[in-house]
């Protein structure tokens, strides 16, 4: 019974899949441009990668599997629903090593550069067209329901007639399911079904809905003219732990647009030659060009000093004109956004009102803050701001569209903090990781042994004075003494964690800050999480320090008021002898002593650190009780109950 059951569920299955997901049963319908055969009846999203062509790039080589190809394919997209798809989006999974050298057609969504490795994969979303109209809205007009991306790259390997595929295809817009791809020699295709199960909420509005992510950036349209635009950009922290310093921001215009005027902002480079020698000068041909700000495409915008505030030329814009601080709301909310207004110029042929591309690949980055790697703008309804006389009324913006970036988190060797441990219990200090925020001098040094162990001393020096101190305390306490010796670390800010003592009650331990740099960090943060140790926080001496209950136990610390800065590093007394000095802040922390924890045995020791949003790279070991010698780290830290029962008895 049980078995012909399952056969049952299996035919059912079967059955409704294909009517799900109209799999093609007929031989290659020849042309690629047109439908499958019997798919007319599909509603949905019909998608079709086609492979063109493709010859030998130079060098020629004999080695088949290294041989590099130039190849042209193309990619359709086709709206045969009856429902608009807003703001398409698809994921090609390449498997050659492909290089894409350009898109025509599509943006690649995590604003690389061309040429952009994608042997990986990669996303395409729809530009200048970004939305697929229906069938039905426009009497069949296949220019609004189809968009055709034209794909030109590199390839490696695969012999010469075979035809070199991507592994799979899907569309990547939420609430569409799509089945594997039907392979038929040069060209892959699939439909792609609205998901039943997720209820599409009944859209009142013409729009995506907004999406969330750690930083918005709003692109709200206020005033609109023929051939140019006036812009209100706003940038939103939306992460506990985000946070920009000195932020720099780039974009890149693809309508050859450029920048009239900026208020709350400005331009690091102030270079018209693009206009002048282009297709902007030739079309305004009466325009002083002096007075424009930048014609790049792709301008670097930053944030003005607060000197400018009350200057009502290039400032006098709510939420301008912090030198490009954004803090978490957890800091301060009214410091958590940046605003600034933009004119902007446009070429034929978007001259009309209601022409208006925003610009792509959108980035910003701040001095040792988070990565953020961002979206392609989507349409969204528009803004509402509040009436400008002050009365209680709405001024909708006449166009909006979103920019959501998110955190990613640093890979090794691309940190800009790091972490080093110390303990009462062991007079050795264990140093960042070897370039755990990357290695330039990889001659001289070894970029992959372990960091040596440290006497608590050498903290205090820049690396590079640290090297005799590293040997001396190897030889004292027979170390094995690496040849070449290991790289530094590199990172620009250190954060040194001691535990200083266990008690009845509770544990203690000492934070210290090293700033390597020779720049200021003004209003600094710090956040510690740990294991399970952090809800037992007690208090911060020096610092004024909270623990987020609702964030992981996050202990957030900042300076106190009035003494928020850490000081940039500085020449010795004498720079000829002495060694530049890192600037240092310092504080005792105590804890609540929680049943269960072994502070020694590692719960003593954060997890993760971040400074000013930036996650810290944290050292692989601990340190461990010099009476039991066997090496431990993090991972297999909590399998040994032995050492942590040894432990136990040598700290009693
Ligand atoms: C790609 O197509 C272009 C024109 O469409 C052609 O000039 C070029 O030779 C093609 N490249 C390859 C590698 O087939
Ligand atoms: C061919 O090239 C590939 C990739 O560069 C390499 O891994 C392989 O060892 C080479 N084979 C020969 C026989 O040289
Ligand atoms: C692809 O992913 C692998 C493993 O995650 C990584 O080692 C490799 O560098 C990636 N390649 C590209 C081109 O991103
Ligand atoms: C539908 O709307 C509700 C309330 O506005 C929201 O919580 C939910 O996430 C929406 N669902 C989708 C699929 O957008
Ligand atoms: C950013 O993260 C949010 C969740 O926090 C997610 O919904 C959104 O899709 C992400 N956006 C991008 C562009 O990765
Ligand atoms: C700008 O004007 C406000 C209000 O008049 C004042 O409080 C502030 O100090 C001024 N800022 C500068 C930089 O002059
Ligand atoms: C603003 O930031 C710059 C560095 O981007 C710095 O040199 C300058 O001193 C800062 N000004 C103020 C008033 O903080
Ligand atoms: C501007 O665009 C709208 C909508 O696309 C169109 O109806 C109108 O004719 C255009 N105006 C001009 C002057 O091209
Ligand atoms: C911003 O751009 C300027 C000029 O290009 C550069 O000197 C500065 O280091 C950049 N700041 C950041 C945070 O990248
Ligand atoms: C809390 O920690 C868990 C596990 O490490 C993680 O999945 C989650 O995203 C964290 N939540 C926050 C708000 O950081
Ligand atoms: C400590 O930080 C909290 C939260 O940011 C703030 O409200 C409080 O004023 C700060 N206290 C001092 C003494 O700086
Ligand atoms: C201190 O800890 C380190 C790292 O865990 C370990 O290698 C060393 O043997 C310990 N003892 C001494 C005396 O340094």
């Amino acid at each position: 019974m049980k078995f012909s059951w399952k056969v049952v569920a299996l035919m059912l299955f079967l059955f409704h899949s294909r009517n799900r997901f109209c799999l093609a049963e007929e031989s290659d319908s020849g042309s690629a441009s047109t439908l499958p055969k019997g798919q007319e009846s599909c509603a949905g999203i019909f998608l079709r990668y086609n492979f063109v062509s493709r010859e030998k790039e130079y060098p020629r080589l004999k080695n088949a599997t290294a041989q590099s190809w130039a190849f042209n394919s193309s990619v359709t997209i086709l709206n045969m629903g009856t429902t608009e798809l807003k703001a398409w989006k698809i994921f090609i999974r390449f498997q050659y090593n492909e290089i894409l050298v350009s898109a025509d057609g599509a943006v690649l969504t995590n604003s690389a550069d061309f040429p952009a490795p994608v042997g990986n994969g990669t996303y395409l979303a729809g530009y200048p067209q970004t939305d697929l109209e229906t069938s039905i809205d426009t009497a069949n007009d296949l220019e609004k329901i189809q968009a055709k991306v034209k794909l030109k790259g590199t390839q490696f390997g695969l012999r010469s007639p075979k035809n070199p595929m991507p592994r799979t295809l899907r569309l990547a817009n939420d609430g569409y399911r799509c089945p594997s791809p039907t392979h038929r020699g040069s060209s892959m295709y699939l439909f792609c079904v609205k998901d039943s199960k997720i209820k599409a909420n009944k859209t009142t509005t013409k729009f995506l809905p907004r999406q969330k992510g750690d930083l918005l950036i709003a692109y709200d349209v206020t005033q609109a003219y023929v051939n140019n635009y006036l812009v209100e950009i706003t940038i939103e922290n939306k992460h506990a732990l985000g946070r920009l310093d000195h932020w720099n921001l780039t974009w890149e215009w693809t309508r050859g647009e450029f920048i009239d005027k900026l208020k709350g902002a400005y331009v690091r480079e102030l270079d018209v030659s693009d206009c002048l020698n282009g297709k902007a000068g030739n079309y305004y041909e009466g325009m002083d060009f002096s007075s424009v700000l930048n014609c790049q495409k792709r301008p670097i915008l930053f944030d003005l000093p607060p000197t400018k505030a009350n200057d009502t030329q290039m400032g006098k814009i709510p939420y301008c004109c912090r030198n490009g601080t954004i803090l978490p709301t957890t800091m301060d909310g009214t410091k958590s956004k940046s605003v600034f207004q933009m004119q902007v110029y446009k070429l034929p042929p978007d001259l009309n009102r209601t022409v208006i591309y925003p610009p792509q690949k959108w980035k910003i980055v701040g001095v040792l803050n988070p990565d953020y790697k961002c979206g392609s703008p989507i349409r969204v309804d528009p803004t509402k701001f509040p009436d400008p006389a002050g009365l209680e009324a709405i001024k909708p913006a006449i166009a909006s569209w979103q920019i959501v970036c998110n955190i990613s988190r640093p890979t090794k060797g691309n940190f800009r903090c790091c972490v080093t441990f110390s303990a009462y219990y062991n007079k050795s200090v264990i140093p960042c990781d070897t370039c755990a925020c990357g290695c330039q001098d990889e001659l001289k040094c070894n970029p992959s042994k372990q960091a040596m162990l440290l006497p608590a001393e050498a903290l205090l020096v820049p690396f590079n004075n640290r090297s005799k101190k590293a040997i001396a305390w190897a030889t004292i306490h027979h170390f094995k003494i690496p040849k070449p010796l290991p790289c530094g670390d590199n990172c620009g800010v250190s954060v040194h964690w001691h535990v200083s003592s266990v008690y009845k009650q509770g544990w203690a331990a000492r934070m210290t800050l090293f700033n390597w740099r020779r720049l200021n960090f003004e209003n600094w943060f710090t956040a510690l999480q740990f294991r399970k140790a952090g809800s037992g926080f007690q208090k911060m001496y020096s610092f004024n320090a909270t623990l987020l209950s609702k964030l992981n136990n996050t202990i957030f610390v900042q300076g106190i008021e009035g003494m928020n800065y850490l000081i940039g590093l500085t020449n010795g007394s004498n720079p000829e002898k002495d060694p530049a000095v890192p600037g240092k802040l310092q504080s005792v922390v105590t804890f609540k002593k929680k049943a269960g924890l072994d502070i020694a045995k590692g719960y003593g020791f954060p997890s993760k650190v971040f400074f000013n949003g930036e996650e810290c790279a944290i050292p692989s070991r601990i340190p461990i009780s010099s009476v039991v010698r066997f090496s431990v780290n993090l991972s297999t830290l909590f399998v040994c109950k032995i050492a942590s029962f040894l432990l136990i008895q040598h700290l009693n």
